[in-house]
């Protein structure tokens, strides 16, 4: 997974990314039976901020984290009390047993499986006890592939598409139990064995 590359591509498309998405994930409002309205959220690979934002002005205490420029400053422009950070999501050097939730929305397809492993690991440290995880990824068994970046055929983008049962096996190795999850076959990309997966888990 060239993470650089990916970066690149994330920063390069961030305006028309943020106009696509520009509604929070369709799930996120599950996460809200789970988290009371005083709760610390951290949104990792946070994009444009969309989810961030919605949460922010929910009355949920929120940072938003991504790695692309681009993606930071479109977020920030959205005026909500959410902060907005630089980072990389394999780097994480937030305390421990310091948040009661954190978003994983569509950034465990662009890291390699050790890296979502090492981040589970983390996860579960810095999520404080009874914390909920909220993933959201493509899943299915195509492994590490490289495609024409849908938002703009000029360039490529690396994704790794897990299958559901290893995302399942990891949480469970990372003392994660599955509260609720979602499965649909409609993707964005139009390729076959590709799964939009969504999970809500508890730290134990
Ligand atoms: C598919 S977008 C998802 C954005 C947002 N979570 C959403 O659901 O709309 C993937 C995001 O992950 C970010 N990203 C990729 N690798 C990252 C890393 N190692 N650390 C932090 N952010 C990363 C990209 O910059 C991009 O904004």
């Amino acid at each position: 997974m060239d993470q650089k590359k990916i970066i690149l591509t994330y920063d390069s498309i961030a305006n028309e990314y943020d106009k696509l998405y520009a509604k929070p994930s369709c799930h996120i409002k599950e996460l809200l039976n789970y988290i009371s309205k005083d709760s610390v959220v951290l949104d990792l690979g946070c994009g444009a901020g969309n989810n961030a934002t919605y949460l922010s002005k929910m009355g949920y205490n929120v940072t938003g984290m991504d790695l692309s420029d681009n993606m930071i400053t479109i977020a920030k422009n959205k005026k909500s009390d959410a902060k907005f950070i630089k980072g990389d999501v394999r780097k994480l050097n937030f305390k421990n047993d310091s948040c009661d939730s954190i978003i994983s929305s569509y950034i465990f397809c662009h890291l390699s499986k050790t890296d979502v492993e090492k981040c589970l690991a983390r996860f579960h440290d810095i999520l404080r006890p009874g914390g909920m995880l909220f993933i959201e990824s493509f899943t299915g068994n195509l492994g590490e592939i490289t495609i024409p970046e849908p938002m703009n055929n000029a360039l490529t983008i690396d994704f790794n598409i897990m299958a559901q049962n290893d995302i399942e096996l990891l949480l469970a190795a990372n003392n994660f139990k599955i509260i609720k999850f979602w499965i649909h076959d409609d993707t964005e990309f139009g390729l076959t064995g590709i799964q939009d997966t969504c999970i809500i888990a508890k730290k134990i």
